[in-house]
């Protein structure tokens, strides 16, 4: 297993090309089924992730090829319709398989996600927006076994906006025989992108963009080719450590308008933020201001950024509030914050934090994506070295993200084949 070693307290300074975002191609890999031909996904970042859907699509018959950053699926060998246990316990976004097999072949048996490292995380409303399409649905050994002949346009009123069950049950609704409304749908970028993808396939989809969706079913979709949008998270994870270190950056390759919460808030801290189309520069003020907030759903404060606000606040020069009202105990991150120095109470789904004048290195243990992200940001700027061990949770989410730091001046080494 590998770790990152980091020597804290360097500025970082300089441009980063930011990579395509992971949460919009977990979406439009699945989405390809729809076609039954060759899609070609141009930005793909290279993350285990992707590594790990494309495993599950191979085993049903999808031959895939990367080059350049450019995934090339062709899917009119699909063959087999079912989402094995070994797959999707690895990742959750698997259960994205389910609405595209049943949409296209009728039906698909996909393994339950299982629990995750912070908490519940139901997919009881997919289920749901199948079953309201017309699918059968069982629930045994573990697994979600769905048929439909074909499956029938509904009106579908989601208790709350998830961005996984609005993906899902609209890759299912695009050949569903009739119209479909899904109410209370989710705004995340992704999503729309996702949409986007959708009708450039051959989708009838209005609302895009809006919480109300209507899609018109078709007989049939067919190929595509499409640029994946920037990932907004791993933007906003470079702007919060050039904020942390007291650094110029400049992110390229961005869409600004997909982080307005985020840079909103940067501003309240006392960083300068200019932005054209595509780039982003970002100046830290001498100390962070503490700056409160509420991560919610888009265009809400995203909650893949919450952690990495939490290392940000924990230097900040007074309190500050941090408040998750998605998953309300995604705080797996702050232990390991205070084994750092950082002053941190939690307070059922908030943190409080009382920002010290610095942090101390110390060995960290990852637990998740972002909680590794914020354990990274929280090492750039301890004094002394910091160990961030079990760094395949970043390199899920991440695509090289230690060679993007050390480009803008940081100083961190991946140590490879430890056991910890
Ligand atoms: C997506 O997860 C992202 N993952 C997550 O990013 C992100 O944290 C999350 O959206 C929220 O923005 C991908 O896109 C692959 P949800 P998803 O369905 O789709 C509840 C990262 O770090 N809910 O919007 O699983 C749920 O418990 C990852 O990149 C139900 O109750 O999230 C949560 O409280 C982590 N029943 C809320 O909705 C359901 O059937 C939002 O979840 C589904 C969700």
């Amino acid at each position: 297993m590998d770790k990152f070693v980091i020597h804290g307290g360097r500025p970082l300074n300089g441009s980063v090309a930011i990579s395509g975002a992971k949460n919009a191609t977990l979406a439009l890999m699945p989405a390809a089924l729809l076609s039954g031909g060759v899609c070609r996904l141009r930005n793909t970042p290279l993350l285990r992730d992707v590594t790990t859907m494309s495993a599950l699509l191979q085993s049903m018959g999808v031959s895939i090829d990367m080059r350049d950053n450019i995934l090339t699926l062709d899917t009119a060998g699909v063959n087999k319709y079912e989402a094995p246990y070994e797959h999707v316990k690895k990742m959750r976004a698997s259960i994205y398989v389910l609405g595209p097999l049943l949409g296209r072949f009728g039906k698909a048996k996909v393994s339950m996600p299982g629990g995750c490292a912070w908490g519940p995380r139901p997919v009881n409303l997919h289920i749901e927006g199948m079953r309201k399409l017309g699918a059968e649905i069982d629930l045994k050994g573990g697994y979600i076994v769905a048929e439909a002949k074909r499956l029938k346009g509904a009106k579908i009123n989601f208790d709350v906006s998830s961005v996984g069950a609005t993906g899902n049950v609209m890759m299912a609704a695009v050949l569903a025989q009739g119209t479909t409304v899904i109410e209370n749908a989710a705004l995340e970028p992704e999503i729309t992108f996702l949409a986007e993808f959708l009708v450039s396939m051959g989708a009838s989809i209005d609302g895009i963009g809006t919480t109300t969706l209507e899609i018109q079913g078709v007989d049939a979709l067919h190929p595509t080719d499409v640029d994946t949008i920037p990932d907004r998270i791993e933007a906003g994870t470079f702007l919060v450590a050039a904020a942390l270190t007291g650094g110029t950056v400049t992110l390229t390759g961005v869409i600004p308008g997909h982080l307005s919460a985020v840079i909103r808030k940067l501003e309240d801290t006392g960083c300068r933020l200019t932005s054209t189309d595509d780039m982003i520069t970002i100046i830290a003020p001498r100390r962070i201001s503490p700056v409160d907030v509420t991560a919610a759903v888009y265009p809400g404060f995203p909650t893949d950024m919450q952690a990495q606000w939490t290392a940000l606040m924990a230097v900040a020069s007074g309190a500050s509030v941090v408040t998750d009202t998605i998953y309300a105990d995604r705080f797996k991150h702050i232990p390991e914050l205070i084994r750092l120095g950082a002053d941190i109470e939690l307070k059922e789904n908030a943190a409080v934090i009382r920002g010290v004048d610095h942090l101390t290195g110390a060995k960290v243990m990852s637990t998740d994506l972002r909680a590794s992200a914020s354990l990274i940001l929280a090492g750039l700027v301890a004094e002394n070295t910091t160990e961030v061990l079990r760094v395949y949770h970043l390199d899920r989410g991440y695509e090289r993200i230690e060679s993007k730091l050390r480009a803008l001046g940081a100083d961190i080494q991946r140590v490879s084949g430890e056991e910890f």
